[in-house]
């Protein structure tokens, strides 16, 4: 089954697109990423943790030492880079698409998904994971439901929405693969 969505995606039109994880933290977009990843025989990009790699240390350290706008500007100066790159599947990190340079510089060679969960299920998921500085505070239920809200508009805006509440990276893995085969169908089709 899986290996036969994989087959129909990778069909004619989808070959060398990269395949763009968004959405807010917690909704999975590096472990569904991974699975992807491998399942295409991809390269996988973890925006976050190449912008690690290359400021030698971890998110929350950028945000103290260097402050946000730092972290922004490394993050743009990465989008722009993989837009110039295919046949990646990239998870971007959560506050990526609030700058429509980064959507324009990723949509370039992409084709970007946006990843949904609820609140109380983003809160599960991160459950203590202190590796967030956004979420650094002490009601973090609030902090959520106040950045989903400040950022729904720009989530909205992406093209393509996969529902993740109660289920596994796999299980979302090949929800996209589904997405992706029936975009390559309906393309297909108004080529006709
Ligand atoms: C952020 C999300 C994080 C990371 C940084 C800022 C955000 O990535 O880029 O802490 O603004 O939502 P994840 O979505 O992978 O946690």
């Amino acid at each position: 089954m899986v290996a036969a969505l994989r087959v129909m995606a990778l069909g004619r039109g989808m070959t060398d697109k990269n395949i763009v994880l968004t959405g807010f933290m917690g909704t999975g977009k590096t472990a569904v990423g991974r699975v992807l990843a491998c399942w295409l025989g991809r390269e996988f990009v973890d925006m976050d943790s190449e912008l690690e790699s290359r400021a030698c240390k971890p998110i929350n350290r950028i945000f103290a030492e260097d402050g946000e706008p730092a972290f922004r500007a490394m993050e743009c100066a990465l989008a722009e880079e993989l837009g110039g790159r295919r046949n990646l599947v990239i998870a971007a990190g959560g506050g990526a698409v609030l700058d429509p340079r980064n959507v324009e510089a990723l949509s370039r060679s992409g084709i970007l998904i946006c990843l949904r969960a609820s609140p109380a299920e983003i809160l599960r998921r991160i459950g203590n994971d202190n590796c967030r500085p956004l979420l650094a505070c002490a009601d973090r239920q609030k902090r959520i439901a106040q950045l989903l809200a400040e950022r729904e508009a720009a989530y909205s805006r992406l093209p393509h929405h996969v529902a993740t509440d109660g289920l596994s990276p796999g299980d979302v893995a090949q929800k996209i693969l589904g997405l992706l085969n029936s975009l390559t169908a309906s393309s297909h089709g108004s080529c006709r």
